[in-house]
């Protein structure tokens, strides 16, 4: 029988215990202590499907929901904490329940394994945390959104190979990231689809020959399905292995954004000024104002990818079905998440209150020959060969840079030299601002443009609520 004073599941078998080393090396309560709330919510749900189906009396299944309710209640007021002797949660918590209503509690195990439990209470835990994460990059999402409306016509160089190529609006630059994060979040919605499904059922791997209600218990878990294959329930991992995927890309993107922050709060662009609520000084430099947050959330995007690469070689020689390494799958998932909700929450309050220098941006496209397409374009529409028309312009900046002038200093005389096609309006056309709101088409950096995603955004983010309200609130 299992007591307090024989804190394991499992002890019949054996003559010796683990050795001290040994169970060190192998408890995993300090990583699945995270689970107490699923494991008591869980086991309440068990207890109750027992009592419908005659498993247990409605006697005997109240108790132990009682009891449940009870440890849930010590928990949270701190009178009681699963303590470290135990191997694990689910050891911790049934202890604590034969404390409270000894030989009864060990009724709950009945046609159910570990195996099947801590694979429906992760999948538990981690739709509880999709919230939290889906509700940061909303945030972010719309804090995006609000600064590309401010900004749909500030000017500023757009890039490519790190050179000045044509000029965007911040907006538009803006959105750009803010695409990518609308996608990590509809990746997040439909991992959702396969993670929400029930495991409890499988028992230790090839189901139960008690009349165990899959159903029951899935809908009573706010789970969509019961997991088709008992073999898979409890040897599946792939959904921790998805969310550690969309965590790892949603990183990269997050490194990519807080890189450029990093170089625009350098004095060589002085685009942006974070906030001192973001920013560190040094303690030799007085002068020095460090953009620490920034390069956490880059730095921190190496881990996130770190757990995804550890998640995969962690499953990728096991044989069917539980095998103990797949213990090690939650520390993984913990150490992500607790990386990535902060990451998202932090990149959202830095642009929330970063210092746009807008007129430091404006002032990177003087001289920086970044209309020259335009240029081209210009003879392009007086019938000039796109190709002819590049390499004219082309020896226009050539000259341009031998004469030391932007082509802001070009002259109509100095063009027709190129080009008789050249008229007066070919100087409007190098101006920054005509070539920005000449852009709007379709995705172009043209502020109507950058006024019409932001509205498809909306659209699409509206879409990914509802599919995440579905996952998240399915009653
Ligand atoms: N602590 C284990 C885990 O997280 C669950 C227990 C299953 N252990 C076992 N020996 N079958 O994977």
């Amino acid at each position: 029988m299992l007591t307090p004073d024989t804190p394991k599941m499992w002890g019949g078998r054996f003559e010796g215990s683990l050795s001290p080393e040994a169970q060190a090396y192998s408890f995993s309560l300090q990583h699945d202590v995270r689970l107490w709330k699923q494991e008591l919510h869980a086991s309440a749900a068990h207890a109750r499907m027992m009592g419908i189906t005659g498993m247990l009396s409605t006697h005997e299944a109240n108790r132990i929901v009682d009891a449940l309710l009870e440890i849930h209640a010590e928990i949270e007021e701190g009178e009681w904490f699963p303590f470290d002797e135990y191997e694990d949660i689910h050891t911790a918590i049934e202890a604590r329940l034969f404390e409270k209503i000894g030989a009864l509690a060990g009724k709950l195990h009945t046609g159910r394994s570990r195996n099947d439990l801590v694979a429906t209470e992760v999948r538990m835990w981690l739709r509880e945390r999709t919230t939290d994460l889906a509700r940061a990059l909303l945030g972010l999402c719309h804090r995006l959104m609000h600064l590309a409306e401010q900004h749909k016509e500030t000017l500023m160089p757009g890039l490519t190979h790190q050179q000045h190529a044509q000029p965007v609006t911040l907006g538009h630059h803006l959105m750009a990231h803010c695409w990518a994060f609308i996608r990590d979040l509809s990746r997040l919605a439909h991992a959702g689809d396969r993670m929400n499904l029930c495991p409890l059922g499988a028992g230790a791997l090839s189901g139960t020959t008690f009349p165990i209600d899959r159903e029951l218990l899935a809908a009573e878990l706010g789970f969509g399905m019961p997991i088709p294959n008992s073999m898979d329930a409890v040897s599946d991992r792939d959904f921790i292995a998805e969310y550690l995927f969309v965590s790892a890309l949603l990183m990269v993107h997050l490194s990519r954004l807080a890189q450029e922050l990093i170089l625009w709060s350098a004095p060589e662009y002085g685009y942006v000024e974070l906030s001192d609520e973001h920013t560190t000084g040094s303690s030799i430099m007085p002068q020095k104002k460090n953009p620490d947050i920034a390069e956490l959330i880059r730095g921190r995007s190496a881990l996130v990818i770190g757990n995804l690469t550890g998640m995969l070689a962690l499953v990728k020689g096991l044989p069917l079905t539980y095998n103990r390494d797949l213990q090690d799958d939650k520390p993984l998932l913990f150490a992500t998440m607790d990386t990535v909700i902060p990451s998202v929450r932090l990149m959202s309050d830095m642009l929330e209150k970063a210092q746009w220098r807008t007129e430091r941006m404006r002032a990177a496209l003087q001289g920086d020959f970044s209309t020259a397409t335009e240029l081209a374009d210009y003879l392009v529409r007086k019938g000039v060969p796109f190709r002819e028309a590049h390499h004219i312009v082309g020896q226009i900046v050539r000259e341009c840079i031998q004469r030391g002038v932007g082509l802001e200093g070009l002259t109509l005389e100095m063009l027709q030299k190129h080009h008789p096609r050249f008229e007066a309006d070919a100087l409007e056309a190098i101006d920054p601002e005509r070539a920005v709101r000449a852009r709007a088409i379709l995705g172009g950096t043209a502020p109507e443009s950058v006024m019409h995603q932001i509205e498809q955004a909306k659209n699409w983010l509206a879409v990914i609520e509802h599919q995440l309200n579905e996952l998240l609130n399915p009653n």
